[in-house]
């Protein structure tokens, strides 16, 4: 009797990797993460993002998406919105562990820590999925020695959405190497906009408040101690876009660097 030959899987377009997803979590009905092998080929720097996607009739469907994961991790993380009608989330959502998926080749982005001047508090701003790429950065170790705090300050409009909420207050300070590096230094100041919560408010109230400096005991932001990176929406990069240089912060970039960085949260379809 003949062997049955195996679906052939789609040839993978080359500036992508195949890689194999290893870890689903569904955080809420619109947020989840997963978890993929890596190619050991692959280098990417804390903040930046890749393009990653699914092959879909044949060719490659992919979106910009900042990685999760820390540099040093074997494995690549990613966390993601669904839209029930979105071309790519609609189907991304519903991976499995052992499904192929699309990892672009070169990653890149401004969320840089060299693309910003010395300073001594790095504030991290992320509303919803802009908190990714600071979930790779507060795990580099490289961040703590270029500041005294770190600060990663995530809105979203509920509670359920705080992604990743446990692991920053409970799991990361008892981090095998990470917990003695960032002991004292790094700060998480989750709020919420719809709901009860002990940090209610938008992040640019909270500036303005001062409440986030006082609840802190950290003093109001200023471009010649403070650095600022910031991934949210179009609207909120722009409002604190606009709070930041109404306070003197100079934008950085690849090119030069400066007080503040942003990137657009990738609210992908
Ligand atoms: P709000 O609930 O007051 O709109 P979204 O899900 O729309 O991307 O929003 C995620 C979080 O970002 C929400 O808590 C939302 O607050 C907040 N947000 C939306 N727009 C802005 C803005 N322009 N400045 C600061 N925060 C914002």
């Amino acid at each position: 009797m003949d062997a049955i030959a195996p679906r052939p899987k789609p040839a993978i377009p080359p500036a992508f990797n195949g890689e194999t997803v290893t870890w689903v979590h569904h955080w809420t009905d619109s947020q989840f993460s997963f978890r993929c092998t890596r190619d050991p080929g692959l280098r990417f720097v804390a903040g930046q993002f890749a393009m990653i996607g699914l092959m879909v009739d044949g060719k490659p469907l992919v979106r910009a998406y900042s990685i999760v994961s820390p540099p040093w991790d074997e494995e690549l993380e990613f966390l993601s919105i669904k839209v029930q009608n979105g071309p790519l989330t609609s189907r991304l959502q519903h991976i499995q562990p052992g499904d192929t998926v699309l990892i672009g080749k070169k990653p890149t982005g401004t969320l840089l820590t060299e693309n910003l001047l010395p300073g001594k508090t790095l504030w991290l701003l992320a509303t919803g999925t802009g908190l990714a790429p600071f979930m790779s950065l507060i795990r580099e170790p490289d961040v703590y020695e270029r500041y005294e705090h770190v600060v990663v300050a995530h809105t979203v409009r509920e509670v359920k959405e705080l992604a990743y909420r446990q692991y920053i207050s409970e799991e990361l300070p008892r981090h095998e190497f990470l917990g003695e590096i960032l002991a004292g230094k790094l700060l998480y100041y989750p709020s919420v906009t719809r709901e009860p919560f002990i940090t209610q408010g938008r992040i640019t109230d909270l500036i303005e408040s001062g409440r986030i400096f006082t609840d802190l005991g950290l003093p109001p932001l200023s471009p010649e101690r403070d650095r600022v990176m910031l991934c949210g929406s179009e609207a909120m990069n722009a409002d604190v876009k606009a709070m930041l240089e109404a306070r003197g912060f100079t934008e950085g970039s690849n090119s030069e660097p400066g007080s503040y960085v942003l990137e657009k949260a990738f609210v992908t379809k």
